[in-house]
């Protein structure tokens, strides 16, 4: 075994700090500064055939999904093509439209989960083009898909995932950049996301070494808590979706998450002081909006902890997890690190087993 616990106490938390260097890996020669787009060879699509993409539709399970959805949203934001996340699981079993102008992305850290497998095969079969996007190089969704981009995260042992999904993420960013690059994205836009890729690695780090304490403990405060609202809107709800799952994989208490225009139409009822809302606020367009969520939480008595990098109103937030300020649309990569580190402190504060988490296998290679 060349790849240690190097003194952590388990391999989730060593795979957190690893993050720096595994984004470093998956952006090496794929920034293109001079064009300001990213470079992608591994997808075998010149300009002509990425120009020719109508749509991109992203598979995957679990936290694979949830970076497709983030995926999703890059593509739009960047791309402006219609983009969506689907679970490879559901997918496969719908008999899906398979269009050919979409270009689907299966999504894996593992690249042999079964339901993601069969989804590419479906797709194959019905002449659909699909790329991987995929950790494990020799894997049978990378065979499968024969062409694409891998992750370069190296080795994941832990159950709960946090680099390959940080790559995942990361690597969307880029294909979204270049897929706007052949489209309208402007070199200045292009540049500014260059640019705001290559500060991430830097970005992470500080994360980690900033917050890893503050964090635990907000998480030793909150441990009592049995169920826990996760509440983001646009960039920053497939956040608090990961978050929410990051929680429940390795602490088993009840997390749920929400879009932040939808917890009035039902599930504030539930808000009171027993149950806290981790509420993802970036400094964008929305930061209002946001804040605006936070007081509804408040006012019902509930617990607020804003994952944040904006300035927010004194006392709003009864913690705030913060973040360096990135470009807003590469939020939802940096805005994902605190909420792994929530639920890591959170799970070791309850003496959780955080590598081995009950009932989890790393990949779910049966249906
Ligand atoms: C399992 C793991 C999850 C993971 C999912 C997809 O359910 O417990 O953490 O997100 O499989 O795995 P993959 O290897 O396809 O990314």
């Amino acid at each position: 075994e060349d790849y240690q616990l190097d003194g952590y106490a388990d391999y989730m938390r060593k795979e957190i700090g690893e993050q720096p260097e595994a984004v470093r890996r998956a952006l090496r020669g794929r920034l293109d500064e001079r064009f300001s787009t990213a470079r992608l060879g591994g997808l075998r699509l010149d300009p002509r055939e990425l120009r020719s993409i109508r749509r991109v539709k992203f598979l995957g399970c679990g936290s694979a999904y949830y970076a497709g959805q983030i995926g999703a949203g890059l593509v739009e934001e960047l791309a402006r093509l219609p983009a969506d996340a689907e679970p490879a699981s559901e997918f496969r079993y719908r008999n899906p439209v398979v269009d050919p102008e979409t270009l689907y992305v299966a999504v894996s850290q593992s690249g042999e989960t079964a339901d993601t497998l069969a989804a590419v095969q479906e797709l194959s079969r019905k002449g659909g083009r699909v790329i991987g996007a995929v950790n494990a190089v020799a894997s049978a969704i990378a065979r499968e898909c024969g062409s694409g981009v891998f992750l370069h995260a190296g080795p994941e042992v832990s159950v709960a995932s946090t680099k390959a999904v940080t790559n995942m993420n990361t690597t969307f960013a880029m294909l979204a950049l270049l897929l706007g690059r052949v489209r309208d994205l402007s070199v200045a836009d292009g540049r500014r996301i260059v640019e705001g890729l290559d500060a991430l690695p830097d970005h992470i780090e500080e994360v980690v070494r900033t917050q890893d304490e503050p964090i635990a403990e907000v998480a030793r405060k909150f441990a009592e808590a049995r169920h826990m609202f996760f509440v983001g809107r646009v960039r920053g709800w497939p956040v608090a979706r990961e978050g929410a799952q990051k929680l429940k994989e390795i602490s088993y208490v009840h997390a749920e998450a929400y879009q932040a225009g939808e917890l009035k139409h039902g599930p504030i009822a539930l808000i009171d002081p027993s149950m806290p809302s981790v509420v993802i606020v970036p400094d964008d367009e929305l930061l209002v909006k946001n804040i605006g969520t936070m007081e509804q939480i408040k006012a019902r008595g509930g617990p607020v902890i804003a994952v944040t990098n904006a300035q927010l109103p004194e006392g709003l937030a009864d913690a705030e997890l913060r973040v360096p300020r990135t470009e807003p649309e590469l939020d939802p990569i940096l805005f994902g690190i605190p909420l792994q580190l929530l639920a890591y402190h959170l799970a070791t504060a309850l003496g959780r087993d955080i590598d081995k988490p009950r009932n989890l296998a790393k990949s779910v290679t049966v249906e």
